[in-house]
């Protein structure tokens, strides 16, 4: 049995002012008329795989989210799936080890778990079910899946995987390194290497894998979890874990507090693949996937740009003039606007931080 794991509790705090706290930009069409969430749902849950005992999904979002969630997956015809709700953000490292408690508990520790992010676009949505349905066969074997992507700048916003020996299985390695974002200086040094490829942020792997894994690297973070999901209640489609224990539990990622721990073990694999993944993180990330005019510039909504070249000018709710700026991002909304350089685009998660701490 295989269980889509959709992991959708982060904020996307790059992409303000459009995505909020209250409504983050998984839960935006950011990229045609599906949400991002929604894109994610359905790459696997579309997969028409007779080999593969493919369940709905389980979703792991924050409870502030529950009925976005709950609409959105109406939408698809995905009305089954389950829910679970974290009182607060701890990363995924907490967020798949209740996953992979509840799914233990319902199919079993030989079930696997395919971890999803929610904030990906894949343009290739046949070629990625062509890698996954490899995966799964390698995780069946008791290992970890990881799904490679050839780098094409020195990014530190990603995890990087050292490939080592190829296995028999065609196109699959032995995950020999994974180092999570790296310094600047490492990330270029990784590039010009040509050994190195980006971690996707997509894994596979059996329930009972990742509770071991988690338990042996980080005890705290699976006793506060178990804990949190004994006394989890049930509200219809939604399951809450309990919140005092899931306070309690320290915040990682799945990267740091596993992945990094496995070099060189055997243990995990990495499948490259090329099917036009994306993490639509920020304003400049997105700028690369949409359709730009003559100058370069990626513009919505009304607006009159004039020499100006490389820059993203998004009108929500007014008339939006730019005259002779280069690499901008220039986004209104109703309420809010951002200007900023194309180059800080990373930076933009202080503004929410700023007005977080300001309210
Ligand atoms: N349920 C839940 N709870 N989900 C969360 C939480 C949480 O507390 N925090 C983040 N998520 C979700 C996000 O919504 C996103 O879909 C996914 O988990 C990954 O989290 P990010 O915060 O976006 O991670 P990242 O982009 O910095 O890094 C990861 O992805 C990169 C590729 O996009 C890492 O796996 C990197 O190694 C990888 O390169
Ligand atoms: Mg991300």
């Amino acid at each position: 049995t295989i269980k889509p794991v959709i992991l959708s509790g982060g904020v996307g705090s790059r992409l303000w002012p459009h995505s909020r706290e209250a409504y983050p930009k998984q839960f935006l069409p950011l990229l045609g008329e599906r949400t991002l969430f929604q894109e994610t749902a359905d790459r696997i849950g579309g997969i028409a795989e007779a080999r593969f005992d493919i369940r709905s999904p389980l979703v792991v979002c924050n409870e502030q989210h529950r009925f976005l969630v709950a609409e959105q997956l109406r939408q698809m015809g995905y009305e089954e799936a389950d829910i679970l709700l974290e009182p607060c953000g701890r990363n995924t490292a907490p967020a798949l080890t209740i996953a992979g408690l509840h799914v233990r508990e319902r199919h079993g520790e030989e079930c696997i778990l395919a971890v999803m992010p929610a904030d990906h676009h894949i343009a290739d949505v046949e070629g990625f079910r062509a890698g996954l349905a490899r995966a799964l066969g390698v995780a069946g074997r008791g290992l970890i899946g990881t799904f490679g992507i050839v780098p094409d700048r020195a990014e530190t916003g990603y995890g990087y995987i050292r490939k080592g020996r190829a296995l028999d299985d065609d196109g699959i390695f032995e995950l020999e390194a994974f180092v999570e974002k790296p310094d600047a200086e490492t990330a270029s040094r990784y590039l010009d290497s040509g050994d190195y490829l980006w971690n996707s942020g997509l894994f596979v792997l059996r329930a009972g894998v990742w509770l071991e894994r988690i338990g042996l690297h980080r005890p705290d973070i699976l006793e506060h979890c178990s804990a949190a999901y004994e006394k989890s209640c049930r509200d219809g489609n939604f399951l809450r874990v309990d919140r005092s224990d899931f306070l309690r539990c320290p915040a990682d990622s799945i990267d740091y507090a596993v992945m990094e721990k496995l070099n060189g073990s055997g243990q995990a694999v990495v499948i490259p693949i090329d099917v036009g993944w994306c993490d639509l993180g920020s304003w400049a990330s997105l700028s690369e996937v949409k359709p730009r005019d003559d100058n370069g510039n990626v513009v919505e909504g009304d607006v009159y740009a004039r020499d100006t070249r490389n820059s993203l000018l998004y009108a929500d709710s007014r008339f939006l003039a730019a005259i002779g700026v280069d690499d901008l991002l220039v986004v209104d909304t109703a309420d809010a606007v951002l200007v900023a350089h194309k180059s800080k685009a990373q930076d933009i998660k202080q503004i929410a931080e700023h007005l977080k701490s300001a309210n």
